[in-house]
């Protein structure tokens, strides 16, 4: 079975049980996720596992694209990626354990879906531990189905539980599948605990029943929720005998025009194919959904792995622009999936503009790499002393004369066995006044940080300042990220100039007229139709769903959104902006506080 046939058929399986089909979330997390990139299926949906009301029901299926940039560098082996899809579906307080362990068990084994012999697979449950006990009853439905105890393993909150997605949140113990993928069959005395070459995981079905606050203690949460992930890549490798993710359909396409372009094979190259395909592919998805690449943020991840799959081009003799026409193979496997891929040209664009810009520093910054190493050799012939790092202050001349991010530095100084000060690095960054300070990924997150009141309120607020920025900047000036704690709200979006002191101040004053008029904040399930008709912000064409949740705030605004928001203005105070920068070519970002709290 291919991938696209897996797809197919999870959704429909889940349809047929009821489920509504809603579309990916963007990779940029646009309301309510609490990290960089959209990570799992569950991180759109953390409102509504929170008690918000999904417009869609409470049981929902979907393919989510997610990005995960913890593993980059062992991206090249067999399984790991930063761009995946993964199926899923959720119970947003309906269903509990009986029917999505007996659902799963469905899918895998019956004939009609996967057809999988129960000789292939084996369970693990949660063992127990001082914050909930072992996980008796999703044993006792595993083996209500018939599955042999011998298949059903215990195992500690370290493989067993799942999420929160950030700090706090959502969160529970899990039931996990695995596949067999030894020779033969399983012997009984193997399992996903004690052998793990042997058995992959293919899903994970979390029963999110707690909320992790931000002490660290562990609530049950009043609606019982259901999560469950199965990685499409893997899922669809292991199904078809493959070693390999990059054995699949999803990668032929893209490998073997890597291998036009490339004077050496697959085989050869191996590991420079497998990033070049991997990274553009998570590139591409991203300018999909409009990121840009700079030196912040998302933006910065984007140009890290673009800048990485032309380097590793460059080590498999690609010296023409390629990108774009690697783009197109990915556009060409997932468009019918992802509409938002079908914006091609300026896909592409964003790519080949990046690519341009790299390729004239690249061959420079090369040399320039070798002469730090001949440099290093000349004083071993002289001194006999071995220079082993490469400092702070040349990674720094890398990075801003040559524009070599310092993670490609670091792999450079690797495949020569040598080490990068990054702390010297850093500090030199710093000294050059740099605004961004996203050099690691994963320290910035995106949407709401915590649902406490305070946070609650500057969310009110945001929607608020972004209808006020429409109004004032014109119809451009929309959201492009936001991040939110209870002390301020940092807010990007798109406008090509700075503010000017009267514009600012228009944008306080509109919002501040909002907050004095008192207005009650509203939700409301409405079709996308009626949402279109009233101008609410937020619709996208291509996200299209047959009912949306709008949050309303009268004549001041009225915004697609999850919640959770204030019941009326008033709960305000005093909003104020506190700062306003330039973040990227045509991105500006706002900091704005509120004060004289309610
Ligand atoms: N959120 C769960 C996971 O990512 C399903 O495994």
């Amino acid at each position: 079975m291919n991938a696209r046939e897996l797809r197919q058929k999870f959704i429909q399986f889940f349809q047929e049980k009821g489920h509504t089909v809603i579309p990916s979330a963007p990779v940029l997390p646009e309301n309510d996720p609490t990290v960089l990139f959209t990570t799992a299926g569950m991180h759109p949906l953390v409102p509504y596992l929170m008690g918000e009301k999904h417009p869609s029901g409470t049981r929902l299926v979907n393919a989510q694209k997610c990005i995960r940039t913890g593993d980059i560098d062992e991206v090249g082996d067999n399984t790991h990626l930063t761009f995946f899809e993964m199926l899923g579906n959720w119970s947003l307080g309906d269903f509990f354990k009986e029917e999505a362990i007996a659902w799963s068990f469905e899918f895998l084994t019956g004939e009609k879906w996967l057809g999988i012999p129960l000789e292939k697979l084996s369970f693990t449950v949660f063992e127990g531990d001082e914050n909930a006990p072992v996980d008796e009853q999703a044993i006792a439905i595993w083996k209500s189905l018939g599955v042999p105890d011998h298949k059903i393993t215990k195992l500690p909150k370290s493989e067993n539980w799942w999420g929160p997605a950030g700090q706090t949140g959502p969160c529970g113990p899990d039931t996990e599948m695995f596949y067999w993928v030894g020779e033969g069959l399983p012997p009984k005395e193997s399992n996903p605990g004690n052998d793990e070459e042997n058995w992959v995981e293919i899903w994970n079905d979390v029963f999110m029943q707690y909320n992790k606050t931000a002490e660290g203690a562990f609530e049950p949460l009043e609606q019982k929720n259901v999560d469950t992930g199965m990685g499409l890549e893997r899922a669809a490798a292991v199904l078809q005998g493959k070693k390999s993710v990059y054995d699949t359909e999803l990668f032929g396409p893209i490998l073997e025009k890597i291998g036009i372009l490339s004077e050496f094979s697959y085989d050869e190259k191996i590991n420079s194919f497998r990033v070049i395909a991997d990274h553009l592919r998570a590139a591409t998805i991203m300018a999909a959904d409009r990121v840009k690449p700079s030196n912040n943020d998302q933006g910065y991840v984007m140009r890290r792995l673009i800048r990485r799959a032309i380097r590793h081009g460059k080590l498999i003799g690609i010296e023409e622009a390629f990108t774009h026409t690697i783009a197109k193979k990915v556009i060409h496997t997932l468009s019918d999936v992802y509409p938002e891929l079908k914006h091609e040209e300026e896909i592409l664009k964003t790519l080949s503009d990046e690519e341009e810009k790299f390729s004239k520093t690249i061959n420079q910054g090369l040399r320039e790499f070798e002469k730090l190493l001949s440099g290093f050799q000349k004083a071993f012939e002289n001194t006999g002393r071995k220079i082993t790092e490469i400092s702070g202050k040349q990674a720094f001349k890398l990075y801003d004369t040559y524009g070599f991010p310092i993670e490609m530095t670091v792999e450079l100084a690797k495949e020569k066995e040598l080490t990068v000060d990054v702390k010297g690095f850093e500090e030199a960054y710093e000294a050059h006044k740099e605004k961004s300070r996203s050099l690691s990924a994963g320290v910035f997150k995106g949407g709401l940080q915590d649902h406490s009141w305070e946070t609650t309120r500057l969310h009110t607020a945001t929607h608020l300042m972004h209808a006020a920025l429409i109004k004032i900047l014109g119809p451009h000036a929309t959201q492009r990220g936001s991040n939110i704690t209870a002390e301020r709200t940092r807010f990007d979006f798109q406008h090509p100039e700075k503010l000017t002191d009267e514009q600012k101040a228009e944008v306080e004053k509109y919002v501040n007229s909002a907050i004095a008029s008192d207005h009650k904040v509203t939700m409301e399930i409405i079709p996308f139709e009626e949402a279109k008709e009233r101008k609410a912000i937020g619709l996208f064409e291509d996200k299209y769903q047959e009912k949306v949740k709008v949050y309303d705030m009268g004549p001041w605004s009225l915004e697609l959104c999850g919640g959770p928001h204030v019941e009326h203005l008033g709960q305000l105070g005093r909003f104020k902006i506190k700062k306003e920068q330039s973040i990227g070519a045509g991105l500006r970002r706002i900091k704005a506080v509120l004060v004289d709290k309610k």
